[in-house]
């Protein structure tokens, strides 16, 4: 029997599975790390510990499960996307990882604006530019970090520097690499263009491969320290939502996942590129050779139902503790009895902004129409409804664009509550499914591991023997005409608030 490794290089930890080649798990271990906010609006993580957590979780899946080191022929890594890491000429580290969310880079977005042009900028990157994305990172630390930047002989995205720990190649590949807006998304190179106008050196960055393609091979060194032989394949691998769509079998034209994490994620496949010139949704190339997707992201979606969890959801934490239980199964029992619409309340999901579709960092949360007459159960469903509005508008503008989905798979956290999933399909007016294979971007990973070790003819080959719907819910016709009168109060609300956001915001 073949073998092969799937890692998911996550934010809160690095996850790393051992699959037999049908797809089953065969080991796998996590281990987490922390992330730092030296400053308000910061984040940042230690590439040094996403190298340990991936060395220490390799050596103990392949040592647990007992499989022959010559038998793991392939090894994929998914990540956290958009993250910088610089190395300098010795190959060490220069400062800690400016990660995705970190939204310290305003003034640099404004720079690459103004230096490439707002049309351009979209026409090559297919985004505008974001302060998450890596290149407004690279320019703000060499505008306030100018000694670090000297330093800089190497800049890697976080699974890449994962990938030159155990290969020792500098190399990425198309999905990942079009989240650092350097990236000639259409034509899946380096843009030249991109990188002269920013003058960043195109020798620091590294190769650009696609997703199923071989990188390089484990090194003597860490061969001896993971337990695995040095013919094991590292395959290119894939940012962790284009991960994702693999291991759902999001992989053709047609079909398309909402994630609810802590961010939420409405993904549709593409074979043909598809820019949306107001850059509310991001194109990014996928982890299929030649097809791309487009995705809108809502920033607070399960951090939603987290945060008024934590703060205002004591009672449900002691009760379930009592009970032996999840404190979401007691929620979502209540809420089950709220009807749709939660008795008119409505929420505004954008406790940390808002990327699809308002790109706007100073819109803020809000229940709107609270009364008297409402309990806690109520404003619960409110959260949940409100962030299904938010990836409803997520759904829509990828419907204007004209993807056609047939088939909408449900993932993440939140996709393993049913209610959460009726709302989807109520809202989106579609059929909403779940997958039975649950390790997503490390499944999406090893089968494109795979795939470059010889071992499925192709991707899509791989998902169609490997990848099986279990659950689906259809939507509700009266809830759907119903969701859409609250929509249309919901979008509305945005309109009606934009400039007391930023009075707010402007507030010393
Ligand atoms: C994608 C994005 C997140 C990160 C972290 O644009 O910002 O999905 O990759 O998970």
């Amino acid at each position: 029997m073949n073998y092969l490794i799937g890692i998911d290089l996550g934010t809160s930890a690095t996850k790393t599975v051992l699959f037999d080649e049908n797809g089953e798990v065969i080991e796998s271990a996590s281990k987490e790390y922390p992330m730092y906010t030296p400053h308000n609006g910061w984040a940042e993580q230690r590439p040094e510990d996403w190298r340990d957590a991936a060395i220490e979780t390799i050596a103990a899946v392949v040592k647990k499960s007992g499989v022959n080191a010559e038998d793991i022929k392939g090894l994929g890594i998914s990540g956290q996307m958009h993250g910088l890491v610089m190395l300098d000429e010795d190959c060490n580290v220069i400062r800690p990882s400016i990660i995705w969310c970190d939204q310290r880079t305003a003034k640099e977005c404004d720079e690459i604006t103004e230096k490439v042009g707002k049309e351009r900028l979209i026409e090559i990157t297919a985004n505008p530019a974001l302060t998450g994305f890596t290149a407004s990172k690279i320019l703000w630390v060499r505008n306030n970090e100018p000694e670090n930047y000297a330093r800089c002989r190497h800049i890697l995205l976080p699974k890449d520097y994962v990938r030159y720990i155990l290969t020792g190649e500098f190399a990425t590949e198309v999905s990942d690499a079009s989240g650092m807006q350097l990236l000639d998304v259409p034509n899946r190179c380096w843009s030249d263009e991109v990188l002269e106008k920013l003058d960043i050196d195109k020798s620091m960055l590294a190769k650009v491969y696609e997703s199923p393609e071989i990188t390089g091979y484990i090194t003597p060194e860490m061969a001896q320290l993971t337990g695995l032989s040095t013919k094991t394949c590292v395959v290119g691998g894939a940012g962790d939502n284009a991960a994702a769509a693999v291991g759902t079998g999001v992989v053709k034209d047609g079909k398309a996942f909402t994630t609810i994490g802590t961010s939420g994620v409405v993904f549709a496949h593409t074979s043909n590129i598809s820019i949306d010139p107001r850059g509310r949704v991001h194109t990014f190339c996928c982890a299929v050779p030649g097809a791309w997707h487009i995705m809108g992201v809502t920033q607070a979606a399960g951090h939603s139902l987290k945060w008024f969890r934590d703060n205002f959801c004591q009672d449900y934490i002691a009760e379930a503790e009592k009970q032996g239980c999840d404190p979401y199964d007691l929620i979502n029992a209540d809420i089950d009895n709220v009807p749709v619409g939660s008795n008119k309340i409505i929420y505004l999901p954008y406790l940390n902004g808002e990327r699809t579709p308002h790109l706007d960092p100073d819109c803020r949360g809000v229940f709107f129409g609270l009364s008297s007459m409402h309990t806690k159960a109520d404003t619960l469903r409110a959260v949940m409804e409100g962030v299904s509005y938010s990836l409803k508008d997520c759904n829509d503008i990828l419907i204007e664009m004209g993807t056609k989905v047939d088939a909408m798979m449900a993932c993440g956290g939140g996709g393993k509550s049913p209610i959460w999933r009726q709302m989807l399909a109520d809202m989106y007016d579609c059929n909403v499914m779940t997958v039975s294979a649950t390790e997503g971007p490390a499944l999406g990973v090893a089968i494109l591991a795979g795939v470059g070790a010889g071992i499925y003819d192709s991707v899509e080959a791989a998902c169609d023997k490997m990848i099986h719907t279990d659950k689906e819910c259809a939507p509700i016709p009266e809830n759907t005409k119903k969701y859409n009168e609250y929509h249309k109060i919901y979008k509305a609300l945005y309109d009606s608030l934009k400039d007391q956001y930023k009075a707010l915001a402007a507030i010393d």
